[in-house]
């Protein structure tokens, strides 16, 4: 498939999970793809594993902390050198804090905020002067279903969260004009990493997972490709009238009266 045939992208947090899902599907569809990850050695390790599995793939891997402006700038300045003009940016690292308000430390919510919240602004500003001076580019935020629903006890990853949708619908408008779109895919329970943790906080991670799969209409949870193959279509030029925008992919879970 060529859906993605010429374009030059970057995926932050790609080194697992969503954001390695993403770069998957953009690089099978064409893409040239940077790796913008905080951890490098995982990075160069998925770097070399998407070659070694699609011949010919234009992948670069690039130690990036979102939450420090010059190593995103850097990983834009790497990319187009390497690949050219960027034409779509993800701006998918990000951690779980879930805390109870009053008893969370100040370093929780800044580490919270620091990655979540001000990691998209970086990528978004790092991203966006090329991108309208060259009159077209797409960027695309991972926000979350936590962007429009509330479970207590997981303070304050919703409200980084429903900032990514306030950013995203913001910069979308600042910037329709001049030929630049901002969307948003707010994922539902996706199978990665950071949810396996999350079950083995729990006092039986086996119950834990059960429970959650109950929880979904189609009775299981996502899978990252879920995530990457809308990634593609917004990045793509299928998408072209859609912008400050959010594509929920969650089963059908946040359309339910109560669980
Ligand atoms: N998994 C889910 O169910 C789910 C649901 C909704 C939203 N999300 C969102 O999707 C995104 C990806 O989540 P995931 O489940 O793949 O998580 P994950 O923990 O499996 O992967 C996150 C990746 O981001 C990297 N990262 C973390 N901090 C970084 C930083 N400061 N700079 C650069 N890279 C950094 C990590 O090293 C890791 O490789 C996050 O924004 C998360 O909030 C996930």
């Amino acid at each position: 498939m060529n859906r993605l045939d010429g374009k030059v992208a970057i995926v932050t947090g790609a080194g697992q999970g969503i954001g390695a899902a993403i770069a998957r599907a953009f690089l099978r569809e064409g893409a040239a793809v940077t790796l913008a990850e905080r951890n490098g050695a995982q990075a160069e390790a998925y770097a070399q594993t998407l070659r070694n599995e699609l011949p010919g793939a234009r992948v670069l891997a690039v130690q990036t902390d979102v939450t420090e402006r010059a190593t995103v700038e850097h990983a834009v300045a790497e990319t187009e050198r390497a690949f050219g003009p960027l034409d779509v940016f993800v701006n998918n690292a990000g951690i779980n804090v879930f805390r109870d308000p009053l008893t969370m430390t100040d370093e929780d919510w800044k580490r919270c905020f620091s990655v979540d919240l001000d990691g998209v602004w970086n990528g978004c500003r790092a991203a966006l002067p090329g991108m309208v001076e060259r009159r077209r580019g797409s960027i695309i935020n991972i926000a979350s279903t936590h962007s429009f629903k509330i479970i207590p006890g997981c303070f304050p990853y919703p409200v980084a969260k429903h900032g990514v949708i306030g950013l995203t619908r913001a910069l979308g408008i600042e910037y329709a004009a001049q030929g630049v779109r901002v969307n948003a895919i707010a994922p539902g329970y996706i199978e990665t990493q950071l949810v396996i943790d999350y079950w083995n906080e729990q006092a039986d991670p086996q119950a834990a997972r059960e429970a959650t799969y109950a929880l979904q209409p189609p009775k299981r949870i996502g899978k990252p490709e879920e995530v990457g193959m809308t990634a593609v279509f917004l990045a793509s030029d299928e998408a072209t009238f859609i912008n400050a925008s959010t594509i929920t992919v969650d089963g059908g879970r946040s359309a339910l009266y109560h669980d």
